[in-house]
């Protein structure tokens, strides 16, 4: 059965001693509240602070994912951090295609699918980001928009890399907007993608692979959303709220 994930993104928020405090309010509630066996939590801080959440990842019960990974093996590229520093943390996940990386740092679907390559190379997840912007939701292109996203991102891999894959379906009007697709629009599309991939990697894979949702997810709204194509939620503002990101992975 396909995992139901429940992935923290961070962003750029937080202080050092924020994130401290936020992750160890996380690993308390997680000592109080038993999630379900196939729910899995994953934090994705930024890069500075991924040490200090992987040292509390280790006695406590969520994974650690980065937010972003370079398209390049070591070397020369200032500024960027490899996929190989990222294994060498032992981190598991790493978000990729987000669309504020679209939008406002050029990211491609060559550029997602060589992230990708790089990240299946050093046996990390890549989470990866699609959906329409609201001009295409409004041309009703959303389908198209995200089949070329995966056919351009994604389905290079072979059936058994695409494995390691965690799709994330974030419509970008919804990202930070408070606006949340309806439970029908996010089953819809999360169909669609699951009909795709089907397509491309058989059944069996497709129904393997957890698609999680994004935009505005929160506790009020997370229950009525996960469910049934979607297997859990890539939180942004909620997440940076103990109580809130653990509410929503309560939510199954
Ligand atoms: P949001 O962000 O939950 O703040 O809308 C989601 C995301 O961008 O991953």
């Amino acid at each position: 059965m396909r995992q139901h994930i429940v992935a923290g993104n961070w962003k750029m928020n937080m202080s050092f001693e924020g994130a401290d405090d936020l992750t160890n309010e996380i690993k308390e509630m997680l000592e109080e509240h038993t999630l379900p066996k196939e729910t899995l939590l994953v934090v994705c801080p930024p890069f500075p602070y991924l040490e200090l959440v992987s040292d509390y990842s280790s006695e406590s019960y969520f994974a650690v994912g980065a937010q972003n990974v370079s398209d390049r093996d070591n070397g020369a590229f200032t500024g960027e951090v490899s996929a190989e520093m990222l294994e060498s943390m032992e981190l598991e996940y790493c978000i990729v295609g987000h669309s504020e990386r679209r939008a406002y740092y050029g990211e491609t679907n060559a550029l997602v699918a060589a992230k990708v390559n790089q990240l299946i190379k050093h046996d990390i997840s890549p989470i990866v980001c699609v959906g329409e912007v609201l001009e295409e939701r409004e041309a009703g292109k959303q389908f198209e928009v995200v089949a070329q996203q995966l056919v351009e991102g994604l389905f290079h891999l072979s059936a058994n890399d695409f494995r390691r894959v965690v799709i994330a379906y974030e419509p970008v009007w919804a990202i930070g907007t408070g606006k949340t697709a309806t439970p029908e629009q996010a089953q819809e599309i999360h169909a669609h993608i699951r009909g795709l991939i089907a397509k491309q990697y058989g059944q069996e894979v497709a129904d393997d692979t957890s698609i999680l949702y994004g935009g505005s997810c929160k506790p009020s709204n997370a229950k009525e959303l996960f469910d049934p194509d979607v297997d859990g939620g890539l939180i942004g503002g909620a997440s940076l709220k103990a109580k809130d990101f653990i509410d929503i992975a309560l939510s199954f």
